[in-house]
């Protein structure tokens, strides 16, 4: 299928980064767009910026809230076409200083923040008949990394989802994009005190997500060389996989 209509869209995480990025790159050029994160004012600046950028702020983790504010934006638009999942939340985490509160608070934000959103969304996609649901994860969920026992499991989980309705919400004529970036240039970055390579800027990663999105591809990966290398990075046996790991980051060191 190729060029399309974006129709009414609503993007989670859309306060910053890369879902910032992409809600100016479409404004005006879908019918409406809903911008969601938790900070209100932001997005009411956004939205008196915007021509069709409409604030509706929530708090992804909040089942109820998420399902409100989708029955929301039905009733003003007439229904969602398009939902961009990407409000994230990353903060490294040693595995030697496990911290509980902060792996449930990935989980409920990362994971069910999107599974509240998908669950929200679906029935007024399968009773239309069709629409779209793209989910941010990251490369970073694919094999295991240094301080990201709270965070790489949540995006871990993503891709199955992500690839789990792909191969079943078909039959409703809903497409479901896997969107799995390497380093972007985002607020969420900031703590990483550590050479990131291939890091992109939310402009580039918006118009690659954007492309993606408008060929309804299945999975969608920037930068390209560097996701590509995490990916291969799969078939390598475990021992080889820690080695190479340890080497490059210097972590599993004897304190
Ligand atoms: N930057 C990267 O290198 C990179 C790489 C791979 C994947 N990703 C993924 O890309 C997505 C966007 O990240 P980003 O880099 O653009 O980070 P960012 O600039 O920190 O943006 C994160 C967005 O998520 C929203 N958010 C966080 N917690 C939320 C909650 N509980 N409810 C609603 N919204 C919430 C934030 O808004 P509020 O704080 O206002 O709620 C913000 O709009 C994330 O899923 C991230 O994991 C990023």
């Amino acid at each position: 299928m190729g060029e399309r209509r974006l129709g009414n869209v609503w993007i989670t995480g859309a306060s910053s980064g890369i879902g910032e990025s992409f809600a100016r790159l479409i404004d005006g050029v879908a019918d409406n767009v809903a911008i969601s994160a938790r900070a209100g004012q932001k997005l009411d600046a956004m939205q008196r910026d915007g021509d069709t950028l409409i604030s509706f702020p929530l708090d992804v983790a909040n089942e109820s809230a998420v399902t409100a504010t989708v029955r929301a934006i039905e009733n003003r638009f007439g229904g969602v076409d398009l939902a961009v999942l990407g409000a994230g939340v990353w903060q490294p985490m040693p595995a030697a200083a496990m911290d509980l509160s902060q792996m449930r608070r990935a989980m409920d934000i990362n994971y069910f923040g999107v599974v509240n959103a998908v669950n929200a969304v679906l029935p007024g996609m399968k009773a239309r008949g069709g629409g779209h649901i793209v989910i941010v994860a990251s490369v970073a969920g694919y094999r295991g990394l240094p301080t990201s026992a709270a965070y790489g499991p949540t995006k871990a989980a993503l891709i199955h989802l992500a690839e789990t309705l792909a191969i079943e919400l078909s039959g409703c004529g809903i497409d479901v994009t896997l969107v799995n970036p390497g380093f972007v240039d985002t607020p969420m970055v900031k703590v990483n005190h550590y050479n990131m390579p291939g890091l992109m800027s939310t402009d580039d990663a918006a118009k690659k997500m954007l492309a993606g999105i408008m060929k309804r591809k299945e999975a969608v990966f920037f930068p390209l060389v560097f996701t590509s290398l995490i990916r291969l990075s799969n078939i390598l046996p475990h021992r080889f996989y820690y080695w190479a790991v340890r080497r490059v980051t210097g972590a599993g060191k004897r304190r």
